[in-house]
């Protein structure tokens, strides 16, 4: 095992990032949220809030205009806005952790130049495009294709389930240029909305996260300047798996946000509401599911916090973000029904906010690796 500073305490830093992203959260991202959610709709002036307080590029460094914080600090942010919408924090950890990560650890000076500091304001919002309608897990399948054309590579194909996909003004675009060489000739493209060719696709309607916008991308002929390759030719693959390991602490941390939101909703539910002469949390059932949901979730904040503190050591973190990710959402699915549960037939109806978290809760066992996928990257690191 790796051998990490044991410390349990978080720093005054981390307090106050907490105390600032908790703040946001009930002032600014609760009032609207079941409405942004049965609209299928986020504020862009949220969006710009959320810019104007640091949570769009928090680790991207000062000089790119970012916030140059530790990924423990942007776990605790994400955990904090996902309590309450993780719409919100599924478009804050793409912009932070594929997208500002990915330009920041693996771009060019004039690339990190030219997009962190748009992106680490909010300005500009920023979409990772790996997935295709027939390559999901199977990501080394790209069919997407990125032919060289000499100072421009030619992009043809289609991106399914964007995040960010309509709201995006910046795209990193995974490409096949040389298919005999496999996951060696992917590469990874910057691409801009209004290029002539590229377009975007209908909204997805879904279960959860509902308010944030995922669409599929069109390319067709799209002409994208050689300039714009992020890495030698063929590190597109690398590019995004790389990538991929910090984003799925993200999505841990919003894992681990949506579960201990509705731990936090149905402890207080279960001091008001009464049943046969007491308050609910006086029947042991009910304390039973409490203290499972607080121990499951304690484990899930501590699996997430190895993660970030091994990638801020600049130790290998495959394994323990692939781990973290895999137990937060199980947490969460688990946590937000029993939630739902606690709150009986009031946990059904939107006005207490747990049902959606339940809906959201489920996403997060597909997106950024399957559980099933995290579970082979698992087992492929146990041999290393
Ligand atoms: N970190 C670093 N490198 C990795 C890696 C990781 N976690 N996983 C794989 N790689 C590297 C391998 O080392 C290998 O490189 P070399 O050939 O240089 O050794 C290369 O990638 C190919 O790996 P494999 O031979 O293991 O390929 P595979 O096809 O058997 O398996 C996979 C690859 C792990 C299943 C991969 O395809 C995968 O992670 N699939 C899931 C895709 C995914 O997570 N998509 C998320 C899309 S973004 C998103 O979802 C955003 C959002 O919702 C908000
Ligand atoms: P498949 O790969 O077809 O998997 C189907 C089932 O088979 C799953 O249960 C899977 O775990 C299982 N399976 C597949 N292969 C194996 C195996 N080898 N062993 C065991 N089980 C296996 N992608 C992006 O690139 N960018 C985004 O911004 C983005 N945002 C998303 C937002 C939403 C709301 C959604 C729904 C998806 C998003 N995705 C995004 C795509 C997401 O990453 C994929 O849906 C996911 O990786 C799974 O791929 P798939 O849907 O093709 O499922």
């Amino acid at each position: 095992t790796e051998l990490i500073g044991l410390d349990f305490n978080l720093s005054e830093e981390h307090e106050a990032v907490q105390q600032a992203a908790r703040d946001f959260a009930q002032t600014e991202l609760l009032p609207g949220v079941i409405e942004r959610d049965n609209a299928q709709k986020f504020d862009p002036e949220l969006l710009r809030k959320m810019g104007e307080m640091g949570f769009m590029g928090m680790m991207v460094p000062v000089e790119y205009g970012g916030g140059g914080m530790d990924t423990i600090s942007y776990a605790i942010a994400v955990e904090e806005i996902s309590k309450i919408d993780a719409s919100a924090s599924v478009i804050m950890s793409v912009n932070n952790s594929l997208v500002c990560y990915g330009l920041e650890k693996f771009g060019t000076e004039e690339q990190k130049q030219k997009y962190l500091p748009p992106l680490a304001s909010g300005q500009m919002i920023g979409a990772f495009c790996l997935s295709e309608p027939e390559a999901g897990s199977d990501a080394t399948s790209q069919q997407t294709l990125a032919e060289d054309c000499g100072d421009y590579y030619l992009l043809n194909g289609t991106k399914n389930w964007i995040t960010n996909g309509n709201s995006s003004s910046v795209c990193l675009v995974i490409a096949q240029t040389n298919p005999e060489k496999r996951h060696k000739g992917i590469n990874c493209l910057i691409v801009e909305k209004g290029l002539p060719g590229f377009s975007v696709g209908r909204k997805e309607d879904k279960m959860g996260i509902r308010a944030s916008d995922t669409h599929s991308l069109m390319f067709s002929d799209v002409k994208v300047p050689k300039e714009n390759r992020i890495g030698d030719d063929g590190f597109g693959f690398k590019f995004a798996m790389s990538t991929l390991n910090g984003g799925r602490i993200g999505i841990a941390a919003q894992a681990l946000g949506i579960a201990a939101g509705a731990f936090e909703m149905a402890l207080k539910y279960s001091q008001e509401r009464k049943s046969f002469g007491k308050v609910i949390f006086e029947h042991q059932a009910i304390q039973f599911k409490l203290a499972d949901m607080a121990t499951r979730i304690e484990a899930a904040r501590m699996l997430v916090y190895k993660a970030a503190r091994l990638k801020d050591e600049n130790k290998d973190y495959a394994k323990a973000a692939a781990m973290a990710k895999l137990y937060a959402s199980d947490v969460a699915m688990w946590a937000t029904t029993e939630a739902v549960q606690i709150h009986g037939g009031y946990g059904y109806v939107k006005e207490y906010h747990v049902e959606r978290l339940m809906r959201d809760a489920k996403i997060t066992q597909i997106y950024e690796g399957t559980s099933e996928i995290q579970k082979l990257v698992i087992a492929r690191e146990l041999l290393k």
